[in-house]
C-alpha cells in the first residue's frame, strides 16, 4: 500500500496523473478540488460555503477539506491513495499526518511537479472535461480522438471550470506560492520529496512518476 501526494501549482498536471494512477494501480484518487466541486453542484452546506471562495481562487478552510479527506479514506478498500490538491497549507499537512496515522497508513512520497508558471495559464485556459464521465482533456495538448466525442464514454457534452479564467488563475497561483509552497521544507526534512519535470509531455511525466513508485528512480 503506497500513499503519495502530488504537489504542484494549478495546471501542473496533478489531476491528469492521479486519474491515470487510479485507473492503472487500484489506488484511490483523492482530489479536494473535485470533492468541493461535487459539493457545490449538489448544493450541500459545504458547497454553499465553498462556491464563492473557489470562484475567487482563494483557499477553502482547512477544517472543511481535512474532513472531506477523512470521510473518503474511511471504508476505502484501495491499494493506496493519491492526494491531489491536498494538503495545501501547513495546517493541512499536520492534519493529514494524523488522518493517515489513525488509519494505519503512512506517506511514501511527495511528488513535486516542477513547472514554468507562465505555461500554466495556457494549460488551464485550454482545459475541459467530459460532462458525463469526467475524463480530462486539453484543446491543444490532449484533444479528444474524434472531435467533440469523449474517448472514454462517447458523450458529446463537455464542461469548463468557472475558475479557469486568467484572473482567477493568477490568484490561485499566488495562493499556491504563499501557502502551499511553504509546506515543501516540512516534507524535505522527512526526506519524502521527489521532483519530476512537469513541463515534459504527459506520457513522459507518467514515466517519471512510475519510476519513482516502482523504485527504479
Ligand atoms: P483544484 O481543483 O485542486 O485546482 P488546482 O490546484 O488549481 O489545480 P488544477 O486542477 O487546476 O490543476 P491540475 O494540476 O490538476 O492540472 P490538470 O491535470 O487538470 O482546486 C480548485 C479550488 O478548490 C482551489 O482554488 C480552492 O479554492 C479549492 N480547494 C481545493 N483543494 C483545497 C484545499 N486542500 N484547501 C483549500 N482549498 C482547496 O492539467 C491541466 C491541463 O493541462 C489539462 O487540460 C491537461 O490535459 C493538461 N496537461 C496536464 N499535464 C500536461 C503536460 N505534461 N503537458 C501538456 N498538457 C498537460
Ligand atoms: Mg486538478
Ligand atoms: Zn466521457
Amino acid at each position: 500500500m503506497m500513499n503519495i501526494i502530488l504537489l504542484g501549482p494549478p495546471g501542473a498536471g496533478k489531476g491528469t496523473q492521479a486519474a491515470r494512477l487510479q485507473a492503472e494501480r487500484g489506488m484511490i484518487h483523492l482530489s479536494t478540488g473535485d470533492m468541493l466541486r461535487e459539493a457545490v453542484a449538489a448544493g450541500t452546506p459545504v458547497g454553499l460555503k465553498a462556491k464563492e471562495i473557489m470562484a475567487r481562487g482563494e483557499l477553502v478552510s482547512d477544517a472543511i477539506v481535512s474532513a472531506l479527506i477523512g470521510e473518503r479514506l474511511d471504508g476505502s478498500t484501495d491499494s493506496g491513495a493519491i492526494f491531489d490538491g491536498f494538503p495545501r497549507t501547513k495546517h493541512q499537512a499536520a492534519a493529514l499526518e494524523i488522518l493517515l496515522a489513525e488509519r494505519g497508513r503512512q506517506l511514501d512520497h511527495v511528488i513535486e511537479l516542477d513547472v514554468d508558471e507562465n505555461e500554466l495559464v495556457k494549460r488551464i485556459t485550454g482545459r475541459f472535461t467530459c460532462a458525463k464521465c469526467g475524463a480530462g482533456y486539453h484543446d491543444t495538448f490532449r484533444p479528444t480522438k474524434v472531435e467533440d466525442v469523449c474517448d472514454v464514454c462517447g458523450s458529446t457534452e463537455f464542461k469548463r471550470r468557472p475558475d479557469d479564467n486568467e484572473d482567477t488563475v493568477r490568484t490561485r497561483m499566488a495562493e499556491y506560492r504563499a501557502k502551499t509552497e511553504p509546506i515543501l521544507p516540512y516534507y524535505e526534512a522527512k526526506g519524502l520529496v521527489r521532483r519530476v519535470d512537469g513541463m515534459a509531455a504527459i506520457e513522459e511525466v507518467s514515466a517519471q512518476i512510475d519510476a519513482i513508485l516502482d523504485g527504479s528512480a
